[in-house]
């Protein structure tokens, strides 16, 4: 049903542009005051009727408008605070346009703006609009020409999409440059960046022969961070050609880091721009984590060349399109730089915990969103990850040839063009032969589907029964759903191993290497599946490798967990089976605890986590995988609407922390010595495993015993890069009552101050320690001078982290945590609405806390009511507070 708040864009309403703008000159005047620019567009009328131009346009000050050069009168144009009319326009005819901005007063990090120095421009999804009037949309591509004028001596480095036409010296110490992008775009990709900029440069040779020259351009304090990247870059383009037979098409790349950005980065053709969180590295201020995120954001956008670039986006409400398909390209990019598994684990952690959960909140939406007020609240995890489920799933159902045959077949039909989810389908359909009908509700349904196994053993026909059913809760605006299509990925665990698989009545498939596992194909609500000649009673091993985004619900016991997590044949499953146990465990302890019994933790669980650590035949990174618990905002949203207690989560997961220690402590202290290493640190998968798995035992070891603090401080005083010294730090820091942490905290400061990134991670540190002095601290650090409230990356880290990584602090049971974050929202709100309403999601989880919903309510009950709420905001809050 259409609700009837004012501004709100729906899919249905989609019109075809009226007019086409082959190509467009932008010609930027770059000043301290402000910019002037003088935009020439080439129109042509796509309809036959003569209807009135609309160009979008926000902030922009009109100087100048002629057709065919003969200036505009004022009878002929309207402008309004969005738009630029103008009527009767030929059929085909030059637009000149002369506007005046200011970057230097753009805190919204959107359109033109300033970061330090350097100029730079941030345009999806409709930030164009704000550098000059156009028709800001993607089905609108067009060839750019772009000159930039600017002091030569504060901006050397001019740059923007495509190939370098010329470089002129003028008058008064300015200079000029001209870039021409031969391939047409939207305007959302379109990209600008002036500076005093350093750059490190490599190149390429395609498979195809062409030698491309690579380059990152920094800051010259950051000159010394970017060889990572430019690796991970080289390793993206190879990729992309072997799996995807996707080549790159300039002679140029160019990557630009900036330190205010609102997002991770940005596939600008030819000119990605990177916040410099995401590309700059070096083992002193690097995690691991942090290794491993720049290389999956620098293929991501590098991808997106060919998956939104060359085929885009014909509107916002297929964002999916671009982002679902690029996420699962980068995904199997990274799963096959290192461990499949381990990549998988981590993806569906966080899917798990974050996706599911705005999934059951008030901004559920589908994969392809029907409406929206501000589309920059629909950058989600719903749009990006299960965007990349629904793909993966497509490739599962299809299998990897005719996956690739559809993609082959997807980028030829639509090269050039701005398209649908359903032209994506469609292409996978073609392709495969496939019928992808009722598959297609993955994108039209939002709300995560529950899978729900029962079964049945029968020894003497010696046959398995499987029950499986499916629903959907309702979600905002959805009350019914119909059934999915799931591929659901199983196998039997009996005792000596995965049993072959057979269903009644089928022949064995010969073609397959692997009898013991398959696909059971879910499309209706209930659904029987009968195995036959199983000779023992078997564990189900389902829903291997995560094989769809759903909730599983199977009643398993411990033993059968236990028997899963050491020896299935599925590597997801043994740690998924290791997160059931344990939560089942945590909620146990939670029960006893609320009774105000002794916790009494399952030795079943110690048990298990112990032999996982002895197993030293094991891979590090899954055992570091498997010994991590479910968060607490996972347990917070496993326990369901009103019946999550934040501190009762807390205090049971760390007893339960605690239990383990004790349990393993020998062998924590053996495998914590064993997996020291004196070589020289590398960000390479057999290291990043041993130190995952290392700093993981330290973990545990403080929590069984305060006198293993010691290790921590000896590690923070030896660490030779900033994965260990960090997790170091953490250690202590995490056991604020017992350790001395304001010294070593105060000590890193003093060493790594220089470093913005680094600071950053202090600061994120301190906000997400669960000590009672949290928030008081976090207050504090707001007045620190290397805070700032316009830097994204700082509220990120000190207030994000605070409301999202210190559940027991935020959700202080005097609401100070929540009047905090409504207090920073309300000022973000003007100075830059897209942080503003993105730090908002967790107070729009108020249905899950108990005790807590008023309090929540209230503050998002005060943010609606401020004065000129931005469209971002309003979004969030009102829909909240439905
Ligand atoms: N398109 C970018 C990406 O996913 C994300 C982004 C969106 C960046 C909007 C800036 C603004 O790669
Ligand atoms: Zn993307």
């Amino acid at each position: 049903m259409r609700d009837a708040t004012p501004g709100t864009v729906f899919l249905e309403d989609y019109q075809a542009p009226s007019y086409l703008i082959n190509r467009t000159e932008l010609h930027f005047e770059l000043g301290e005051e402000d910019t002037i620019l003088t935009s020439r567009l080439y129109l042509l009328r796509a309809v036959p009727d003569d209807v009135p131009l609309q160009l979008h346009g926000q902030e922009l000050e009109l100087l100048q408008l002629s057709v065919d050069n003969e200036p505009l009168d004022a009878a002929a144009y309207q402008v309004t605070d969005d738009y630029l009319l103008i009527h009767k326009l030929p059929e085909q005819c030059v637009l000149t346009c002369k506007t005046r901005i200011k970057p230097q007063d753009n805190s919204s990090l959107e359109g033109l703006y300033k970061s330090h120095s350097m100029f730079c421009t941030q345009c999806e999804a409709e930030g164009f609009r704000k550098i000059t009037y156009y028709l800001d949309r993607p089905d609108v591509m067009s060839v750019f020409t772009v000159t930039i004028d600017a002091d030569a001596g504060r901006y050397p480095v001019l740059l923007s999409n495509g190939n370098l036409l010329e470089a002129t010296a003028l008058d008064n110490n300015r200079h000029r440059v001209q870039w021409h992008d031969p391939f047409p775009k939207p305007s959302y990709l379109f990209a600008l960046v002036a500076g005093d900029l350093q750059h490190i440069e490599d190149s390429f040779r395609t498979a195809g022969g062409r030698d491309v020259t690579l380059r990152i351009y920094v800051e010259p304090k950051d000159i010394g961070k970017c060889d990572y990247a430019m690796d991970a870059l080289k390793r993206s383009m190879r990729w992309d050609e072997e799996v995807f037979g996707r080549e790159y098409d300039l002679d140029i790349f160019n990557i630009v880091a900036v330190d205010d950005f609102n997002m991770g980065a940005m596939e600008n053709k030819s000119l990605n721009i990177f916040n410099s969180s995401c590309v700059l590295a070096h083992p002193d201020i690097t995690t691991d984590a942090g290794y491993q995120r720049i290389e999956a954001i620098v293929a991501h956008e590098y991808f997106h060349n060919w998956s939104g670039n060359r085929v885009t986006c014909r509107d916002w409400f297929q964002l999916s399109l671009k982002e679902g398909f690029t996420v699962f390209r980068d995904a199997e990019f990274s799963s096959d730089m290192g461990s499949r598994t381990v990549k998988r684990v981590e993806d569906v952690s966080m899917l798990r915990s974050a996706q599911f959960a705005e999934d059951a909140g008030p901004m559920a939406h589908p994969v392809r969103p029907e409406s929206y007020i501000e589309i920059n609240n629909f950058y989600t995890l719903t749009v990006y990850e299960k965007g990349a489920e629904v793909v993966r799933m497509i490739h599962t159902l299809l299998g990897a040839e005719k996956f690739r045959a559809g993609s082959d077949l997807y980028f030829s039909r639509h090269d050039g063009q701005a398209v649908t989810c359903e032209d994506f389908l469609l292409a996978m359909e073609d392709a495969s032969g496939m019928d992808l009908g009722q598959f297609r509700r993955w994108y039209a349904q939002a709300g995560t589907p529950v899978l729900s196994v029962a079964d049945s053993y029968d020894a003497e026909a010696q046959t398995y029964t499987l029950e499986v059913s499916q629903r959907c809760p309702a979600t905002p605006g959805q009350a019914e759903k119909q059934p999915f299509v799931i591929p659901l990925a199983m196998g039997l665990l009996g005792d000596a191993g995965n049993l072959p698989v057979k269903l009644a009545g089928e022949e064995p498939d010969h073609d397959t290497d692997d009898n013991t596992h398959r696909v059971l194909i879910i499309d209706r609500e209930q659904q029987q599946f009968v195995f036959e000649g199983v000779q023992e009673h078997p564990v189900p091993s389902l829903l291997r490798g995560f094989s769809a985004p759903v909730r599983l619900e199977y009643n398993y016991d411990r033993d059968a967990l236990c028997q899963l997590m050491s020896r299935d044949g599925d590597g997801f499953v043994r740690w998924d089976s290791g997160q059931t146990l344990a939560l089942q465990v945590i909620s146990e302890v939670q029960a006893q605890l609320s009774r105000g019994e002794a916790a009494a933790v399952d030795p079943l669980l110690t048990g298990a986590f112990t032999r996982l650590l002895e197993d030293e035949s094991l891979d590090p990174a899954m055992v570091a995988e498997m010994l991590a618990l479910p968060g607490e905002g996972y347990l917070a949203e496993q326990a369901g609407e009103g019946a999550a207690d934040v501190d009762l989560i807390h205090r049971a997961r760390q007893r339960v922390k605690q239990a383990i220690g004790e349990a393993a402590e020998q062998v924590l202290l053996a495998r914590y010595h064993g997996l020291a290493s004196d070589e020289a640190y590398q960000p390479v998968g057999e290291q990043i495993a041993r130190r995952a798995l290392r700093n993981s035992c330290l973990d545990y070891l403080a929590c069984a015993n305060p006198a293993h603090l010691a290790l921590a401080s000896e590690q923070l005083a030896s660490a030779g890069n900033m994965t260990d010294r960090l997790a170091a730090l953490k250690t202590l820091a995490f056991h604020a009552e017992e350790a001395d942490w304001t010294q070593p905290l105060a000590d890193f400061y003093q060493d790594w101050r220089h470093e913005t990134l680094v600071v950053n991670q202090w600061l994120q540190l301190q906000a997400a320690m669960p000590d009672a002095g949290a928030l008081e601290r976090v207050r504090g650090l707001m007045e620190h001078p290397d805070f700032d409230l316009r830097n994204p990356n700082k509220v990120r880290s000190l207030v994000g982290g605070f409301a999202g990584q210190n559940p027991v602090n935020f959700h202080r049971a005097d609401g100070a945590g929540y009047r905090l974050l409504a207090d920073v929202i309300a000022q973000l709100n003007s100075i830059n609405p897209q942080i503003a309403s993105r730090l908002l999601a967790p107070l729009t989880r108020w249905r899950f806390y108990v005790g807590r919903q008023e309090l929540m309510r209230g503050e998002l009950q005060r943010l609606a009511e401020l004065p000129e709420l931005s469209p971002d905001v309003y979004e969030v809050v009102t829909k909240s507070l439905q």
